[in-house]
């Protein structure tokens, strides 16, 4: 899965549940784990179940219902979910009555099976079936243990108006898709998260809308692959439209450019580009609109096409080195950042210097990365020896982490000097007298709070950094 991987759990307390829909006593407490997919799931599941009466909690102690939101695409991040539910049972041992549900990509890949390995689950829910969770809900409370891992081919959640969790109020993530059809030799992502499908771009605009009239001032449009959003009408799945579906469909520039037009004061980000299918179509769309934000996460996974191949990722070295010359062409004061799989199946030392080589060539802002790690049922595990030495990826890995500190710091240390458009996000962690923003590249602003407040842009002077972090003052 290619969205930001959002590495520590979050647990997700709702702001605001509409309020004559509550009915006392019923509390959920959910927490999620993996991708921004994830997070922005949740949010629909709360919705889902506060039309059911319950309400969110942030303390797991408190709740009648426990759901884990999981992810699937390592094997230490399954690991993690083991051992949270392992935390969760001696709460269960005090409240028998405490339901315990496991939803998202782990417990689409284990689905039944999750019953008989962890005593502690009630139910396991795959992304496509959070509507059921209520029925799945009533099952239990009879007595029985409930599973839904039903993946369907149109299921959007387009009309569900998903309840904010965790919300700073300014920022918010909108789904646009679901799904991958890609295949990628490494990747769970397709088995558990099932066919991709687009959205209806009106209920994507409409939720955009409602956001900024809540206040909200940026939008993150989320897919496992936007490139390749295409809307062809009523019909939800996208395998070969006719030429005049085609030519009436939505591209994801178009998209882009709709969501954009909403307000001047709602930024836009997305994520996650696929270098195979973003074209230039984009690129000039976010040089179109200032509120289209200069930064792109397009993961490159490796730098060397013959690993790029057995991937199954669909472009080379050289097609990638071209995305990212017409990025700087269309959009030089674009960030970029990736995502980098070390000790891929019959990886050798050159291959892995040509990822360094295209790390330093991009110079990118930014980089998730990961040692590969074997998993069940995909191309690479069917095809290919998992023959990387553990430690070597480990090295490799270590390697490029550390280059990519290096570039991370010149690219950061490159905006100071420069006055900043910063969208305020929260008063910063260190300090109480600081605000915290991030400017259009995503690198995090810090600045003293003065008479600013969340949700205001301020133009900020940066005169210090740090790695990772712009240090200056409101001009
Ligand atoms: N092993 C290691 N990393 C993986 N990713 C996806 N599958 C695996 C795997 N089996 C990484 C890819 C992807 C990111 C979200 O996680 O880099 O882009
Ligand atoms: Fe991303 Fe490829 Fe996995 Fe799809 S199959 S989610 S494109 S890594």
């Amino acid at each position: 899965m290619e969205n930001k991987v959002i590495d520590e759990k979050r647990q997700g307390e709702a702001l605001h549940v509409a309020p004559g829909k509550r009915k006392p006593g019923k509390k959920m407490f959910i927490e999620s784990y993996g991708c921004a997919m994830n997070f922005s799931d949740s949010e629909i599941v709360a919705s889902v179940l506060s039309e059911k009466g319950y309400t969110t909690t942030g303390d797991y102690k408190e709740a009648d219902l426990i759901l884990i939101n999981t992810c699937a695409i390592r094997d230490n991040a399954e690991l993690r979910v083991r051992n949270r539910l392992k935390e969760f049972n001696s709460v269960k041992r005090k409240n028998p009555s405490l339901m315990v549900g496991v939803m998202g990509c782990m417990a689409e890949r284990l689905k039944a099976q999750f019953l008989e390995e962890e005593k502690i689950v009630d139910i396991v829910v795959g992304p496509d079936a959070y509507r059921t969770l209520p029925d799945l809900i009533e099952s239990v409370e009879g007595g029985q243990k409930a599973v839904n891992v039903l993946l369907s081919r149109d299921e959007t959640y387009a009309d569900i108006n998903p309840v904010r969790l965790d919300s700073n109020g300014v920022t918010a993530f909108i789904s646009i898709t679901r799904g991958c059809d890609n295949m990628c030799a490494f990747c769970v992502v397709p088995f558990t998260r099932g066919r991709e499908r687009s959205r209806d771009p009106l209920s994507i605009v409409n939720e955009a809308k409602s956001l900024f009239g809540q206040g909200y001032r940026e939008v993150t449009l989320l897919g496992q692959n936007v490139d390749s959003y295409l809307w062809t009408g009523g019909g939800l799945k996208k395998d070969n439209p006719s030429a005049e579906e085609l030519i009436n469909a939505t591209t994801f520039a178009q998209l882009l450019e709709q969501v954009a037009l909403v307000d001047p004061l709602l930024r836009v980000r997305f994520s996650t580009s696929h270098p195979k299918d973003m074209l230039d179509d984009v690129i000039h769309i976010m040089a179109k609109y200032d509120n289209i934000c200069n930064y792109i996460h397009l993961p490159v996974q490796s730098g060397n096409s013959n690993v790029l191949e057995r991937m199954n990722r669909g472009y080379s070295r050289e097609w990638y080195m071209e995305r990212i010359r017409s990025i700087r062409q269309i959009l030089p004061d674009c960030a970029i950042s990736t995502d980098i799989i070390t000790g891929f199946c019959g990886e050798t030392e050159q291959e892995h210097l040509d990822t360094v080589s295209l790390m330093e060539w991009v110079g990118y802002d930014f980089a998730y990365m990961f040692a590969y790690s074997e998993r069940p049922k995909t191309l690479a595990e069917r095809k290919f020896k998992d023959d990387v030495p553990e430690l070597e990826k480990k090295r490799r890995l270590t390697d490029i982490v550390a280059l990519q500190q290096k570039l991370s710091g010149e690219c950061t240390r490159a905006g100071v000097g420069k006055i900043h458009r910063v969208l305020v996000e929260r008063v910063s962690k260190k300090s109480e007298d600081m605000l915290s923003g991030r400017n259009s590249q995503n690198t995090v602003v810090v600045f003293p709070k003065e008479h600013y407040k969340k949700g205001d842009y301020v133009n900020v002077l940066a005169e210090t950094c740090t790695v990772a972090t712009l240090i200056g003052k409101a001009v």
